[in-house]
């Protein structure tokens, strides 16, 4: 089945789904595997690096392979309406996938700490958003009280059909690769990407699609790194909004997958995550959004201890495009002031000489 058909249809016997049902897809998937050789040159590193942009995904993050098979199998079960809790893509995308299945979408969301881009998607894609005083592990408690108490389906990555349809990533890496990699680094929030990931590579392997699973690396920002601490933290803080979660859902999940892989779950500053999110822009012409340089300033991190030799391969997942967030952007690029619409005075400044 061709790769432009949605994850369902092209990895249906992996996924739980039947024959009967409705599939609600936005052909999510297939998103590119990039070589990142400007980086791996700048950081003199013998390993080749490579990111998997989940920031081309329909709704520009890596939810929508979750979302298309938790919607559809809502649907399947005959739910009306879908609520997530979110940090800004899940409602994106839970909202983007209700509108074309035509349920109701309820999002709850922390007040004031959603990136303008994933908020104006929820909102135009026509969900009810909710912004409340908490942060999101208080939405997410709201959440899991009403799913569980009243008839709305919970589309967070709790509800196992969507860590099963974000399984595929790992299914998409070792289909590109013609193998799994050495390592898998990735940004860890709500801990769900973690697992499924996991999940994937394990599947793959006992079907014999790959002949080796890879150690996993799972990063966490400086301020919100309560798997790394070993506890929850009850105001997490950084500047990558959408991994700010200080008791995350699928913690014990993350740690089996840590654990079983042989890899780490670590945590970097802000100012890593920072020059990570330039730098993918700047040499390799990637837009990813601060959350997702965790996981290259998690890569910096272990090339600097030097744990990624050559011949080594790691894949990193890129979660999320930056035009979600271009207020962070702006923030760190020098300010633009206008200039004389003159072309004399422009190639001055610009240094340019005549032909
Ligand atoms: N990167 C991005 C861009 C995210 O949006 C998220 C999670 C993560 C990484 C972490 O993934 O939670 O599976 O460990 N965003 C969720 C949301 C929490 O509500 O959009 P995770």
């Amino acid at each position: 089945m061709s790769s432009t058909e949605g994850v369902i249809a092209r990895y249906r016997s992996y996924l739980p789904v039947t024959a009967s049902t409705p599939v609600v897809t936005l052909r999510e998937g297939d998103t590119p595997l990039l070589r990142l050789r400007n980086i791996e040159k700048h950081l003199a590193c013998e390993a080749e690096l490579y990111a998997k942009f989940e920031g081309l995904n329909p709704t520009a993050s890596f939810k929508d392979r979750g979302m298309t098979v938790a919607v559809s199998k809502a649907l399947e079960e005959g739910a009306s309406a879908v609520v997530c809790a979110s940090t800004g893509n899940t409602s994106a995308s839970a909202a983007a996938y209700a509108a074309r299945a035509n349920l109701k979408c309820v999002v709850i969301l922390p007040e004031g700490a959603i990136a303008l881009g994933k908020l104006a998607q929820a909102l135009l894609h026509g969900a009810k958003v909710l912004p409340v005083a908490a942060s999101f592990d208080g939405a997410l408690e709201i959440v899991r009280k009403i799913s569980s108490t009243y008839k709305i389906t919970l589309v967070n990555s709790i509800n196992p059909y969507r860590i099963a349809g974000q399984k595929t990533a790992a299914f998409e890496v070792c289909d590109l690769m013609g193998d799994a990699p050495d390592y898998h680094i990735l940004p860890v929030g709500n801990a769900g990407n973690i697992t499924a990931y996991w999940m994937g590579y394990q599947e793959y392997f006992d079907a014999g699609k790959c002949a080796r699973k890879p150690r996993m690396f799972g990063f966490q920002a400086e301020g919100a790194a309560p798997i790394v601490l070993g506890r929850p933290v009850e105001k997490p803080e950084t500047v990558a909004s959408a991994i700010r979660i200080g008791n995350p859902a699928s913690w014990e999940s993350a740690i089996r997958a840590r654990d079983e892989s042989g890899g780490e779950i670590r945590a970097v500053s802000d100012a890593a995550i920072l020059e990570a999110y330039r730098m993918l822009a700047r040499m390799e012409g990637i837009f990813a959004e601060p959350a997702s340089a965790a996981a290259l300033a998690g890569a910096i991190q272990m090339h600097a201890e030097r744990l990624l030799s050559r011949g080594h391969r790691a894949v990193l997942t890129l979660t999320g495009h930056g035009l979600k967030d271009p207020g962070t952007a702006l923030k760190i690029v020098p300010e633009q002031k206008a200039v004389k619409p003159d072309v004399e005075s422009i190639a001055d400044m610009l240094g340019l000489k005549r032909l």
